[in-house]
């Protein structure tokens, strides 16, 4: 059986890494990466260290506004799938490549399978939002991580497409943890064990708006530990746009890191602040307490549980929200026990395999 994964953003780089690995003996697999992520640290370094076998074609869409940039992947897409005649196209998450290879496929009749199925932020201003639920609604087969997501999708009517695998970026991170723990790591300069905090933001509802990305860095500038702040291009690209010191008060500007990298600065950090979904799950696995920097998450369950708390309009309650005394500890699982890649072969070759 051919199986064709479509990748083109940095998330989905590491989601792909555990089902490359799952298909190998099991099935063809073809990949595909649209080039949506092109810099070296946003792409090449994670193919690199997480073992993942070099794409089959890469389409170098790059950056775009969304119908360009949507709209460039489709077409590219629509040809390598008549060329490379796949029996199910597996797409990830829920980036601008996510809806583009969907879409692709769903029009030239070749069934499709969506990992990272059911999630919602129910928040239409989100790209993210409409990817996901377009995708999930043209998908035949649908993979979900939580029993929150597989509720959602009942809720939608998708029930009996739907599939409860677990979470693939748990299986990469219990991995990338015992290597860490076999190996060890140096911490970026600046910062020293326990005694600061990992940052992210890179949403275009915290990064667009010149006055908000203002003061959510005026607010990080103004923590009391180092805050280890990972510049997503778009951060940068905006603050530099908008006049905006980026290295300033508390503030260590630093480079993206590499996955195994970044693994380690969360485990050895005081807590996280992010705008991201992969990285409060991140924090959540490695029990960092964590701020979110936005109204809502998809990953309910790391709020649930005590480990994330969100902070959208009122940053002044970011400082005490950072600095609050780590949650009770829990043993909960809600993300899988780190095979979710495994189910995730077996479900598409029960239901594709001819
Ligand atoms: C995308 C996804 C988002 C995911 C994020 C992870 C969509 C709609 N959004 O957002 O869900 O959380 O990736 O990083 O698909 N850029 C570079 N170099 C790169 C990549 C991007 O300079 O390698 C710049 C581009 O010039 C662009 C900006 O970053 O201006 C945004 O890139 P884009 O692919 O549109 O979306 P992201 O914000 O990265």
């Amino acid at each position: 059986m051919r199986i064709l994964s479509v990748v083109g953003a940095r998330p989905q780089f590491v989601k792909l890494a555990p089902i490359a690995k799952a298909m190998e003996g099991r099935a063809e697999h073809v990949i595909v990466h649209t080039g949506q992520h092109y810099d070296e640290l946003m792409s090449d370094v994670f193919f690199q260290d997480l073992g993942i076998p070099a794409p089959d074609y890469n389409l170098g869409v790059g950056s775009g506004k969304h119908g360009e940039q949507t709209g460039a992947m489709l077409a590219g897409l629509e040809k390598v799938l008549e060329e490379a005649q796949p029996d199910v196209v597996l797409v990830y998450g829920d980036t601008n490549s996510t809806l583009a290879a969907a879409l692709a496929a769903v029009k030239i009749h070749i069934p499709v399978a969506h990992l990272e199925a059911g999630l919602r932020s129910f928040n239409r201003r989100m790209p993210e939002e409409h990817n996901r639920v377009l995708t999930d609604h043209a998908s035949d087969l649908l993979l979900s991580p939580t029993q929150v997501g597989m509720d959602h999708l009942a809720t939608e009517g998708l029930a009996e497409r739907s599939r409860m695998v677990g979470d693939v970026m748990t299986d990469v991170l219990y991995r990338v943890r015992e290597q860490l723990a076999a190996q060890g790591q140096p911490l970026p300069d600046g910062v020293s064990a326990g005694n600061y905090y990992v940052c992210t933001i890179h949403r275009p509802d915290n990064t667009d708006d010149p006055a908000r990305l203002k003061a959510i860095v005026e607010s990080l500038a103004a923590l009391g530990k180092p805050v280890l702040l990972l510049a997503h291009p778009r951060l940068k690209a905006l603050a530099e746009t908008h006049g905006i010191d980026l290295a300033s008060g508390s503030i260590v500007l630093h480079e993206p890191l590499a996955y195994p990298q970044l693994v380690n600065a969360v485990a050895n950090s005081a807590g996280v602040v992010t705008d991201s979904g992969g990285l409060q799950k991140e924090a959540f696995l490695l029990r960092i307490p964590c701020t979110t920097i936005r109204p809502e998450t998809e990953w309910v369950e790391t709020v649930e549980l005590g480990w994330n708390v969100l902070v959208n309009s009122d940053l002044s309650k970011l400082a005490a929200t950072v600095e609050r005394p780590a949650p009770p500890a829990t043993d909960a699982t809600p993300y899988g026990d780190g095979h979710a890649a495994e189910r995730t072969v077996d479900a598409l070759l029960a239901t594709f395999a001819k």
